[in-house]
């Protein structure tokens, strides 16, 4: 039997042969994989443990809590204040960043985090998540304010997800590759399932929410009509449809075996360029699909290379296998360019 490579393992052996992985990330990621190990108990006691239902609380952008949402954060910001290795965190559950506290030491990098992605699927005992994004502090701010998390997804130094599903599994890019993780519950290790995982640049399969289709935008119908279409359409295959509405659990399912997720702008709440954000969802997501092999749009432009104004903008995603992202966002510039 191959030997079992654990978390610690893989990212010393990172550290010693690439060098491109500073001690204070390396162990900044361990920080985060064990409060994911906390989060992933949390979940799995479910009603047992009292962490089922709404918090009675709103977050900043005016979306009901649950208590996990609350639990998720809490574990978070607990497990990092202390460590030495970051200068401040963001979160969706709060409006402003969290410094930290001037009694423990601080350390180079940013983190942001959705602790809990995927909130409606929690009482329904449904996959969930957690998904961050690990930035450099800029030089000579000590005490990092919104405008120092600013950077675009090209910035990110490290990007990773867990999903608490049947197994909870830490997805983690350091920017060579994108590698997969199982938690061996008894051990209580991460430990490697799949080195450098890639998407297949083509796929029968799409994830979007069918509900909104009368709000999209033309493009978007006309991508998503061409795949109803099946063989007999302008795509000459049949696909097949799935939604979890948790993005952690469609995008693994992606990073499986390939496929393609939308959440796009569309007329429901016009003002909203998109449903998800950008700093702790899309972007992440895309440093992930990008080091397996896939794309990640916004439709238009790649979402790597957005310069972010707001900590909690929200972005159109169009994200997984290359060759279905590709059409998706011809199909808009093609739109533009017609007007
Ligand atoms: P939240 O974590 O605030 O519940 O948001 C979940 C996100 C994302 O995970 C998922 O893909 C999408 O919202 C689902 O949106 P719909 O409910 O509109 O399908």
């Amino acid at each position: 039997m191959p030997e079992a490579i654990s978390l610690t393992q893989f990212l010393i052996e990172e550290q010693r042969a690439r060098q491109h992985l500073p001690a204070d990330l390396r162990l900044l990621i361990e920080v985060v994989a064990r409060a994911c190990k906390r989060i992933s108990i949390a979940v799995g006691k479910g009603a047992l443990g009292g962490v089922l239902g709404d918090a009675g609380t709103g977050n900043v952008q005016g979306e009901a809590q649950k208590k996990l949402d609350v639990l998720s954060n809490e574990i978070l910001l607990q497990a990092n204040a202390w460590g030495g290795h970051l200068a401040a965190c963001a979160s969706e559950e709060m409006e402003d960043p969290q410094p930290i506290p001037d009694v423990y030491p601080k350390g180079n990098y940013l983190l942001l985090f959705d602790p809990l992605d995927g909130s409606s699927n929690i009482d329904v005992n449904i996959s969930v998540g957690t998904i961050f994004s690990v930035l450099h502090c800029p030089d000579d701010v000590t005490h990092p304010a919104a405008e120092h998390f600013l950077q675009p997804g090209t910035a990110q130094v490290a990007a990773g997800y867990a999903v608490y599903g049947p197994s909870t599994v830490l997805v983690l890019t350091l920017g060579h590759g994108t590698h997969v993780f199982t938690l061996d519950r008894e051990l209580g290790s991460f430990i490697l399932t799949t080195r450098n995982v890639r998407i297949p640049a083509d796929t029968k399969e799409f994830a979007i929410n069918m509900s909104n289709r009368r709000h999209w935008d033309a493009p978007v119908q006309r991508y998503i009509d061409e795949l109803l279409a099946g063989r007999d359409g302008p795509r000459g295959k049949d696909y097949n449809m799935r939604w979890v509405a948790s993005m952690v659990a469609d995008v693994h399912r992606i990073l499986t075996r390939g496929g393609v997720f939308l959440y796009p702008w569309d007329r429901k709440e016009p003002d909203k360029p998109g449903k998800l954000r950008l700093m702790y969802e899309a972007n992440p997501m895309a440093f992930i699909v990008e080091e397996a092999g896939g794309a990640a749009t916004t439709g238009r432009e790649r979402i790597l290379d957005l310069v972010p104004t707001a900590l909690h903008q929200r972005v159109p995603v169009f994200l997984g296998s290359k060759n279905e992202v590709d059409v998706a966002t011809r199909y808009h510039l093609d739109a533009d360019e017609a007007r």
